[in-house]
């Protein structure tokens, strides 16, 4: 058991909770880092060029001031552009206005022509910048203004290095990825540990049920944490106290049966015994002993038999039998069994059909339950008295109508009489012999047919039931 649960921590609620918790956890110090990195690298290239193009314009303006578009040569600027490229680890162009490159602090290219974008754009009057972020350097052009007749005479070019602000981040980088794996750690053991908390109510609810399999089903389980586990420990109680009901009404029944199996066993017994004491017992007497013993047995016979039919039917509908059968045929047989039985209290039998019935049902079991109506009828019946059995059917169901003239179920108990083994008059019952078992077997078998069965009686009076079937078997 526990190995299992461990094969499946993966799917834990608890491991799902931790990775959940992490990622929220872990993920914005990702965005952050790079967020903060990235806006710190405009930041300081956006400062650099300011930097470089307001020198520029400084020298720009000393370069128009010295002449030094017509004669490049003043030992003063060229010292400060080279102090300046230098400052900036970068390069500085002069270029005058036949875009002829007139110096070059790396020399290469003096005395070349250059026509490029940007020098164009600043013959216009427009400074520009562009960061070339792939090979590490700014590039800015700044035009030089003739300041009598300000007409722009020349342009400024330079290109600088960014290697300084790609060092800084990339110390920067280290340090916040450092820090952040450091919270990477803090933040998975916090997630681990609230990930056990939040889980640990439910494995407290497994816990209880785990604790009440082992024990008593009689006590309740409450796991207060959230609404979700006290509702789970509310349908678990609920599931329990139906269980419990269940076990009762077997524990019950159990008792009924050994009780109802016992009752003959006394009796049989009591008359042999008697039979015994005597000494030069009787040959009559002996007989009449025995016939009474038999009868017993004959007893204890019926209740096992109809135990047995109950036990059958408490099982699933899927052992019915069904087929297409002949109700009218069904019940003229049913009541030719029984005539003789209601011929000796000079009962009349009477069947009335109201049109030819076939149902699908169970042959069977729908001949037990009505066999069981038509006999209560006959046995709880008044000399010379009546038992009218009636069949009619809808497109839908068929009915069977058992009326009698005979002694009637007082309305207390009306509601019992479908119990195993409840009986209205024990002692008269007893006489008439039952085992308070028939009309069990019969609820059970009209309902196995998703049937319905009704009573309607008045002490003294008579007893009407009504059955009602499905025609088509509804699986
Ligand atoms: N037609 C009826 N008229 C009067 N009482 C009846 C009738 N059918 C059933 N009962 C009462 O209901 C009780 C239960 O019936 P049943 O389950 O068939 O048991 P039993 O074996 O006693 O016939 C009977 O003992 C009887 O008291
Ligand atoms: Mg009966």
């Amino acid at each position: 058991m526990k190995l299992k649960k461990r094969g499946k921590f993966v799917n834990s609620l608890k491991f799902r909770l931790m990775i959940a918790l992490s990622l929220v956890g872990i993920i914005p110090g990702f965005l952050l880092k790079s967020g903060i990195i990235d806006s710190y690298e405009d930041r300081a290239v956006q400062q650099r060029s300011i930097d470089v193009s307001n020198q520029c314009k400084i020298l720009s303006n000393q370069i128009c001031t010295y002449g030094y578009l017509v004669e490049p040569t003043s030992e003063m600027i060229n010292a400060e552009i080279e102090q300046l490229a230098g400052m900036y680890d970068g390069r500085l162009m002069v270029i005058d206005n036949a875009f002829k490159i007139i110096k070059d602090t790396y020399v290469l290219e003096e005395g070349k022509t250059i026509v490029s974008e940007e020098v164009i754009k600043c013959f216009k009057g427009e400074n520009t910048t562009s960061y070339i972020k792939k090979n590490n350097y700014i590039q800015l052009t700044v035009p030089i203004i003739d300041t009598i007749t300000k007409d722009s005479v020349g342009v400024i070019l330079v290109s600088i290095s960014t290697d300084s602000i790609r060092d800084s981040i990339s110390i920067l980088y280290q340090k916040a990825s450092l820090l952040q794996f450091g919270m990477g750690i803090v933040i998975l053991t916090l997630a681990f540990y609230l990930a056990r908390v939040l889980v640990k109510p439910f494995a407290r609810v497994s816990n209880a049920i785990e604790a009440l399999n082992e024990g008593y089903i009689n006590e309740k389980i409450s796991v207060a944490d959230y609404t979700e586990t006290e509702l789970i420990s509310e349908a678990f109680n609920k599931m329990m106290s139906r269980m419990k009901v269940l076990d009762d009404s077997r524990q019950e029944f159990v008792s009924n049966v050994s009780h109802e199996l016992k009752t003959p066993l006394t009796s049989m017994k009591v008359l042999a015994d008697s039979l015994i004491a005597q000494e030069d017992v009787q040959a009559e007497l002996y007989k009449e002993f025995m016939i009474d013993i038999t009868q017993e047995i004959d007893r204890e016979n019926k209740i096992i038999n109809d135990l047995l039919s109950l036990v059958k039917l408490d099982k699933t509908s899927a052992d019915l039998n069904i087929a297409s059968v002949n109700i009218n045929e069904l019940l003229e047989l049913i009541l030719k069994r029984l005539r003789p039985i209601a011929a000796k209290s000079n009962i009349e039998l009477i069947f009335e059909s109201f049109r030819p019935v076939t149902a699908e049902v169970d042959e069977v079991k729908i001949t037990l339950a009505i066999s069981n109506l038509v006999e209560n009828a006959i046995k709880y019946n008044i000399e010379n008295g009546w038992v009218h059995v009636s069949l009619n059917a809808d497109h839908k169901y068929f009915y069977i109508k058992v009326a009698d003239s005979g002694i009637g179920i007082p309305e207390e108990s009306v509601e019992h009489i479908y119990e195993r083994f409840y009986r209205v008059d024990k002692s008269h019952s007893r006489e008439i012999g039952g085992t308070g078992l028939g009309l069990s077997i019969t609820r059970n078998a009209i309902l196995m047919h998703r049937g319905a069965i009704k009573v309607y009686s008045k002490e003294g009076e008579g007893t009407t039931f009504t059955v009602r079937v499905p025609l088509n078997y509804i699986s």
